[in-house]
């Protein structure tokens, strides 16, 4: 069956453009997600692709397909992260001028990235929606192309060709989940495998959802104000183009929490020693929730630039809702040695110190005790659970905080 816009015919021959130019990045099993599943999930390895996402994808095949003339009046985008990076490098290699916008705050090493492929820069706005204003009046003035992240034929062809390497890569693959924001990488990909019995599942972060929604209204219905930390999959509205594929092939769309997205991009780092975005870690985050898939899967890890400030904090976070971390809050007598024999309890369980108070002022305490407030490493919630129970079998008392 050919999907609306865009069919399996126009994947590939987006694909045959496409050789060459792109890595056929890899796909690799993930043995914690297998047995999570019951069958074999692999990861695709977009977070490997040129400029770091599969954005180049679709840049590159909508502008090798610029008229002559079009060509020379240069392409202009408006982006905060990795289509800025797609456009960039894509008109580099196909010699065209590219200016990019960029929102006031966008995070610096990937405007240095963007520059770097030879894109002009100019900040405009402090979101990306007044950036693509910008965006669109620049074209207007100057004649330049808009390249538009996801909604158009050629774009969502282009990211298409990620679903025609899954089925090369696991020719016997049932599910793909994929990341969604604008909806043009999973309205390629499930035209890419129309033909085939293969369910196509989207996933949005719960705090930048338009595509539920949408779905249950049968058309396009923009969200309200967004809040999530992956900044990749933040799209106010699904892309026309995108939607009608998605519409018409069935492709559900499930959400993730904060906390979900953060312990999968700890867990994809940890367990499968790869480095992904919080976007592209969406996938890995609904398996990982409980995500119900027919095996084999294939997980797409749709991108891996990730400002190492963000990281920190995001490491950080992921931990924390993984159980990683123990905060509680000691009694012990205020005399010299016990907060020592407190620390060597706590090193004979395996719990690595990383915060220690002593408190004096709180209201029920005596005046020959004190309350020390800890926070320590632990391996997981069972390891907490222990840590907690070795301390009261010797005789502290604890109070988890
Ligand atoms: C890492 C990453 N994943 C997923 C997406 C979503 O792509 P789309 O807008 O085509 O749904 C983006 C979009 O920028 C992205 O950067």
């Amino acid at each position: 069956m050919t999907p609306g816009p865009v069919g399996p015919a126009d994947v590939a021959a987006a694909a045959a453009l496409l050789a060459g130019v792109v890595h056929r990045t890899p796909v690799v099993d993930s043995r914690a997600l297998s047995a999570l599943a019951g069958g074999r999930v692999a990861l695709k390895c977009e977070n490997l692709q040129r400029a770091g996402s599969f954005k180049i994808r679709g840049a590159y095949v909508r502008m090798s397909r610029l008229a002559p003339a079009e060509a020379a009046r240069g392409v202009v985008a408006a982006s905060a992260g990795n289509h800025a990076q797609g456009v960039a490098l894509a008109a580099q290699l196909l010699g065209v001028r590219s200016t990019v916008f960029m929102p006031v705050g966008a995070a610096l090493p990937k405007v240095a990235a963007t520059r770097g492929y030879g894109a002009e820069i100019r900040t405009a706005g402090a979101t990306l929606d007044e950036a693509l204003v910008a965006a669109r009046a620049w074209a207007d003035e100057t004649g330049a192309v808009l390249i538009h992240p996801y909604d158009h034929v050629d774009v969502v062809a282009g990211q298409g060709s990620v679903g025609l390497e899954v089925l090369e890569q696991v020719p016997d693959v049932r599910t793909i989940v994929v990341p969604v924001g604008g909806g043009g990488l999973a309205a390629g990909i499930a035209a890419a495998v129309a033909d085939r019995d293969v369910r196509v599942v989207g996933v949005q972060a719960a705090g930048a959802a338009a595509w539920p929604g949408s779905l249950a209204a049968g058309r396009p219905v923009p969200t309200g104000p967004m809040a999530t930390m992956a900044d990749g999959i933040a799209v106010g509205c699904p892309g026309d183009v995108p939607f009608a594929v998605c519409a018409e092939q069935g492709v559900a769309v499930e959400t993730v929490s904060e906390e979900d997205l953060s312990r999968a991009l700890l867990h994809v780092a940890e367990r499968s020693k790869l480095l992904v975005e919080p976007a592209g870690a969406a996938g890995v985050a609904a398996v990982l929730a409980g995500l119900r898939v027919e095996t084999p899967a294939v997980v797409i890890l749709s991108g891996g630039n990730i400002d190492p400030l963000l990281l920190l904090r995001v490491v950080r976070h992921g931990l924390a809702s993984a159980g990683r971390y123990l905060q509680m809050r000691v009694r012990l007598a205020d005399r010299p040695g016990a907060l020592a024999g407190l620390l060597t309890e706590l090193a004979d369980s395996g719990a690595n110190v990383m915060h220690v108070s002593h408190v004096r002022t709180v209201v029920d305490l005596a005046v020959d005790e004190v309350e020390i407030e800890a926070q320590v490493e632990t391996r997981g919630p069972e390891h907490c659970t222990e840590v907690v129970a070795r301390l009261q079998a010797a005789g502290y008392r604890v109070r988890e905080a």
